[in-house]
C-alpha cells in the first residue's frame, strides 16, 4: 500500500488531458511512493469540463479554478490553462500549501513569472514547469551525450520549430491570437527551446531577434501575437545560438528540430523522427565520415527501462507519463526539476528576445533581469 496523493487539474484542454494521461500510466511505470488519484478538473463550461472530467477519469469538476485550489482533497496543483492565467493560478495554489506544476510558459512576462516563482521558494513546496520535452528519452540522451563531452566543447546551438497553425488567415480569433492571454510566439513555442539550450548549453547573455504578424486582424479583433521570430543567443561559455520559431510554415505540423556542435562532434535530433538521435563524431576514422543515427530505446538510454524493447518506439505522450513518474517519484519532498525559477529563467531570455525583436538592437539578459547573468550551469 502507498500513499494517496491527490492531484486537480487545472484546465481540461490538450494539456489537462495529456496531464491526466500521465498521471494516470505513471504508477503502471514505474514503481512509486505515493499513488495518485485525480480528485478535481476545472474548466469555464460546466457541461464540457464534466465530460472531460468523466473520460480523463478524473472524480469531480468545478467551473471555479479556486474550487481545485483549496480542496482537501488536493495535493498537487496542475495548471493547464493558457499562460496569461498561470501566475495567478500558482500563487494562490503554494499560498494554500500545494505542490505546483504549471504549464509553459510560466507567465506573459518576466516580473510575473518571477513573482510565481518566488512565491513558491517560499512556501517551500515542490513546484515544476512543464518543459516535459526533457523526459523524450532521445532528448534526454542529447543532454546526457553533452554532458558527457562526446561532442567536446560546445561551439554552436541550434533550434527550430516550424508549424502551419497560424498560416491560414481564417482561422477565428482565440486566446493564442491575444498577448496578454497567450503570449508571444517566442515566449509560448521558444520556451521549450530556450530550457532545452539552457540545460545543454548554459546561461544566455545577449540576443538578437526579428518578428513578423502576417495576418494581424482575426474575427475583426486586431492580433498582438508574433507568427514568426527567430533569434540569436550569446551563450556566457562563448558559445554562439539560433533560433528560429515559426507559425506560418506550410505542411510543417509540429517540426522542431535541435542542434548542438561541439570541437569533437556534432548531435542532431529531429522531432519527426523522435526516437532517434544524430551523432557525428570526428573521433570516428576518416572513410566513417558522416552521421551515425542512435536508436535512443536501448536499456543503457535515459527513461528506456520503462517502456518498450528497442525497436518499438515512444511517442509524445510518454513525455507527460515521464514527467508525472519523475515528480511522483519525489514526493512529498521533492525537490522537483526543472523547477518554476527555470520557468522563470527561460522567460527572461524570451522576453530579452521580444525586446531585441520590438527595439532592433542587441538586448543583454540582464537588461531583464536586472542583475548579472548567474554563473554558467547546465545541470
Ligand atoms: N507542453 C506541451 O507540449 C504543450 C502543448 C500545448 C500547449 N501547452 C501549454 O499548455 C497550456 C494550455 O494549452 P492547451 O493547448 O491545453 O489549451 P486549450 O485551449 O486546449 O485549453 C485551455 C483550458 O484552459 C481553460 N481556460 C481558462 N481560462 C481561459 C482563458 N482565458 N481562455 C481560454 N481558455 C481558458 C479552458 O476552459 C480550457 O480548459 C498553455 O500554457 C500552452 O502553452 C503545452
Amino acid at each position: 500500500m502507498t500513499r494517496d496523493v491527490g492531484i486537480g487539474i487545472v484546465g481540461y484542454g490538450m494539456m489537462g488531458r495529456a496531464h491526466a494521461y500521465g498521471y494516470t500510466l505513471a504508477p503502471r511505470i514505474r514503481a512509486l511512493p505515493c499513488t495518485p488519484r485525480l480528485r478535481v478538473i476545472s474548466g469555464r463550461t460546466a457541461d464540457a469540463v464534466a465530460r472531460a472530467a468523466s473520460s480523463y477519469g478524473v472524480e469531480r469538476s468545478t467551473t471555479d479554478w479556486r474550487d481545485v485550489v483549496n480542496d482537501p482533497q488536493v495535493d498537487i496543483v496542475d495548471v493547464c490553462t493558457p499562460p496569461g492565467t498561470h501566475a495567478e493560478i500558482v500563487e494562490a495554489s503554494v499560498a494554500a500549501g500545494k505542490a505546483v506544476l504549471c504549464e509553459k510558459p510560466l507567465a506573459v512576462d518576466h516580473s510575473s513569472a518571477v513573482a510565481a516563482a518566488n512565491a513558491a521558494a517560499a512556501a517551500g513546496v515542490p513546484n515544476a514547469i512543464g518543459f516535459n520535452y526533457r523526459r523524450l528519452p532521445a532528448l534526454a540522451l542529447m543532454k546526457q551525450l553533452v554532458d558527457e563531452g562526446r561532442v567536446g566543447d560546445v561551439l554552436l546551438w541550434r533550434g527550430v520549430w516550424l508549424s502551419d497553425e497560424f498560416l491560414d488567415p481564417d482561422i477565428p480569433f482565440d486566446w493564442r491570437f491575444e498577448r496578454a492571454v497567450g503570449a508571444s510566439t517566442i515566449a509560448d513555442l521558444g520556451a521549450h527551446l530556450v530550457d532545452l539550450a539552457l540545460w545543454m548549453v548554459g546561461e544566455v547573455d545577449t540576443v538578437a531577434a526579428q518578428s513578423e504578424t502576417f495576418t494581424r486582424e482575426r474575427s475583426g479583433r486586431a492580433v498582438d501575437v508574433d507568427e514568426a521570430s527567430s533569434g540569436l543567443l550569446r551563450f556566457a561559455t562563448g558559445a554562439r545560438g539560433a533560433l528560429e520559431l515559426a507559425r506560418v510554415c506550410a505542411r510543417r505540423p509540429c517540426d522542431f528540430f535541435v542542434e548542438v556542435n561541439g570541437t569533437r562532434g556534432t548531435l542532431r535530433f529531429e522531432y519527426p523522427n523522435l526516437n532517434e538521435l544524430w551523432f557525428g563524431d570526428r573521433g570516428d576514422d576518416d572513410e566513417l565520415y558522416g552521421f551515425r543515427r542512435i536508436r535512443a530505446e536501448h536499456e543503457s538510454h535515459p527513461y528506456a527501462r520503462d517502456w518498450w524493447p528497442i525497436g518499438q518506439g515512444v511517442g509524445y505522450g510518454v513525455t507527460f507519463v515521464n514527467q508525472a513518474a519523475d515528480l511522483l517519484e519525489r514526493w512529498p519532498n521533492g525537490p522537483w526539476e526543472p523547477d518554476l525559477a527555470q520557468g522563470a529563467r527561460v522567460q527572461a531570455v524570451c522576453e530579452a528576445l521580444e525586446r531585441a525583436a520590438a527595439e532592433e538592437r542587441w538586448v543583454r539578459v540582464d537588461e531583464v533581469t536586472g542583475e548579472p547573468t548567474p554563473a554558467t550551469t547546465t545541470s
